[in-house]
């Protein structure tokens, strides 16, 4: 009898911190793919809020109750890493029309360097349209927070890191 094969999807991203939109992707693609690894990029030239381990263990929290989904970090090139782990997709979210020029611009790059890899877009839920890492740093490192939108861990993580800062530079 033959076996059926199984599909494993990569969820890149630089995840600095994940957010509910990005839990959102991650539980729609668990729902499709036999396994998920979402995987965090270190990329030496970049600076991130939170190192790759404090991103590592906010999103393994944040995932902890999808047990086919797997959270791990990579350097290099993504096709490279998605082909050392035997994965066949990309996933990746799109809020906004926005997104996809950026989205589309990578998925036909990484066509051309691996034609045997899919990218699969996830759209993300309406409340989360206007959610991004990068929003999320700047509300809370100016005083802000956006309890609902994030988990639990990255909150904790955001609120001692900013507030931590202020206390420094008084
Ligand atoms: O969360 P982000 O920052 O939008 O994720 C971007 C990411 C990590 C998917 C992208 O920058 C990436 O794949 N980087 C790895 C280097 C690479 O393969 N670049 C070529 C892609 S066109």
């Amino acid at each position: 009898m033959k076996r059926k094969r199984l599909v494993c999807a990569v969820y890149p991203g630089s995840f600095d911190p994940i957010t509910n939109g990005h839990v959102y992707i991650a539980e729609r693609a668990a729902a499709i793919f036999d396994e998920v690894r979402v995987s965090i990029l270190l990329n030496l030239q970049k600076q991130y809020t939170f190192d790759v381990e404090e991103r590592r263990a906010i999103a393994s929290e944040a995932l902890s109750h999808l047990p086919n989904v797997t959270v791990d970090s990579f350097t290099g090139l993504l096709v490279d890493y998605v082909r050392q782990q035997d994965a066949q997709v990309i996933v990746r979210g799109l809020r906004a029309m926005s997104d996809f020029e950026y989205e589309f611009q990578m998925a036909l790059m990484n066509r051309q360097l691996a034609p045997e890899i899919e990218t699969f877009f996830i759209v993300t839920d309406a409340q989360y349209s206007y959610l991004s890492s990068s929003v999320v740093r700047d509300i809370f490192r100016l005083g802000g927070s956006m309890d609902n939108m994030l988990p639990q861990g990255a909150l904790r993580r955001l609120r001692e890191r900013f507030q931590a800062h202020s206390h420094k530079t008084e």
